[in-house]
């Protein structure tokens, strides 16, 4: 199905690119492909407890396809006015069909780096938003949040490039999975699932305390 359709079927318009003017650790807009999408929904999933923040969410399209399909709580940052606005129509025309999910649908604008992260989020997303020193801000406020409240979390990367996981790896995350875009031909068309345990997050508090 081509991605204007799946767009059509959730209501929203999220095709297409836009990049910035002069920013070099913020990358443009693009979303991830939606037979992708379906790829990792394959294997992972998404339980009522968990709250998904989607870090440079663009118009929405990650939010929009995990809140139908888990019917759970979805966050998306983003920093680009223009792309903001973009999806909050979005989230306008997605509601009209989308009324029957009581679970809440929230666009926050402004910059990823300053995003306090709350102890109900559970699951990170990142499409490779931004630079890797950006992305280091973004883990170092996860580890800071799980400290505070330990629990399990995920950090899933899509196009996970090695500077992306050079940083993953200073923390206890372990990698749970990896998956392939099947066709793809470019090597970084794939999912890295990291996961930090709720009895690591407590090993990480009580070194914070000690
Ligand atoms: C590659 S797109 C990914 C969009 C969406 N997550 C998806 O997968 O469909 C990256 C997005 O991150 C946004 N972005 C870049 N730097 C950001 C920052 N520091 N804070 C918030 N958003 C940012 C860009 O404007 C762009 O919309």
């Amino acid at each position: 199905m081509s991605a204007k359709k799946y767009d059509r079927e959730l209501g929203i318009r999220t095709v297409g690119l836009r990049e910035w003017d002069g920013h070099s650790h913020y990358n443009r807009y693009e979303a991830t492909p939606y037979e992708a999408l379906d790829v990792l929904f394959q294997s992972y999933s998404l339980g009522h407890h968990e709250r998904v923040v989607d870090f440079g969410c663009g118009r929405g399209r990650v939010a929009f396809y995990i809140h139908r399909r888990f019917q759970i709580p979805v966050v998306g940052i983003e920093a680009h006015d223009l792309t903001f606005n973009e999806a909050l129509d979005n989230k306008y025309t997605y509601r009209l069909k989308a009324k029957d999910i009581p679970a809440p649908i929230e666009f926050k604008f402004g910059l990823a780096e300053h995003y306090k992260v709350k102890p109900v989020d559970t699951c990170f997303y990142f499409f490779n938003p931004f630079s890797s020193k950006v992305f280091a801000k973004v883990m170092k406020n996860i580890i800071t949040s799980i400290k505070q409240a330990p629990r399990t979390v995920d950090v899933i990367l899509f196009y996970p490039l090695p500077e992306y996981k050079e940083v993953v790896r200073k923390y206890p995350f372990r990698k749970i999975n990896k998956i392939r875009v099947p066709g793809a031909e470019d090597p970084y068309d794939k999912f890295i699932i990291y996961r930090l345990p709720e009895e690591i997050a407590e090993e990480l508090k009580d070194e914070a305390s000690a």
